[in-house]
């Protein structure tokens, strides 16, 4: 990876760490493997933002910005599920998510329930924030023509989601806890990427 192309990536996306090179031609090789998991990353960011808005119904901007993104999630996931299809593959078992359950793991659970929403918002924008950079390696790194474009496409929108919740933090919480908080989830983030082995089955 060029070095202006790693700083693209921190700038844009705030990640510490870039995804190590071999994944994508691990992902390559397990292709089936990585549209089934990939199914349900769309899957649970659909059923994620339909909890966020009953747990937070009476946030009025959260609910607005939430219920497109269900619909929008929701189709990624069926576009997924058509590429199955298409191949004659079944959308096969949803997998142990490693990279989600340590991310889980490090959200304030007690005490302050304006750090708890913080820290629900910064997982989902964690979370695409990665995804869009992995899509991004299989946009580029793919040596399939369709599959490229195919996964452009999803990197373009997890990109804007990213972004849709660290802006529906700012807008409920102050700027600067923000800010601080979202620096120790990268930090974060980063140590748990060192500990999971590379996978070509996992998007994660
Ligand atoms: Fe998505
Ligand atoms: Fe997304």
């Amino acid at each position: 990876m060029e070095l202006n192309e790693i700083n693209a990536v921190k700038n844009i996306l705030g990640l510490h760490l870039p995804t190590d090179p071999r994944w994508v031609d691990l992902a390559a090789i397990s292709l089936e493997d990585i549209l089934t998991d990939h199914a349900y990353c769309e899957q649970k960011a659909a059923t994620t933002c339909i909890s966020l808005i009953q747990k937070h119904n009476d946030k009025t901007l959260l609910v607005k910005e939430l219920a497109p993104l269900v619909t929008e999630e929701w189709g990624h996931f069926r576009l997924v599920l058509q590429e199955l299809q298409k191949r004659g593959l079944s959308l096969g078992r949803q997998r142990k998510d490693e990279y989600v359950n340590q991310l889980l793991a490090f959200q304030r659970k007690g005490g302050n329930p304006e750090e708890r929403f913080l820290d629900q918002l910064l997982t989902m924008a964690m979370i695409e924030a990665r995804s869009c950079e992995r899509f991004k390696r299989l946009s580029e790194g793919l040596n399939d023509e369709y599959l490229r474009r195919f996964y452009r496409r999803f990197m373009e929108s997890e990109a804007g989601h990213y972004v849709l919740f660290i802006q529906l933090a700012e807008h409920y919480i102050d700027a600067e806890k923000v800010r601080k908080r979202w620096a120790e989830w990268l930090v974060e983030e980063a140590r748990i990427m060192n500990t999971l082995q590379i996978r070509g089955d996992r998007i994660h």
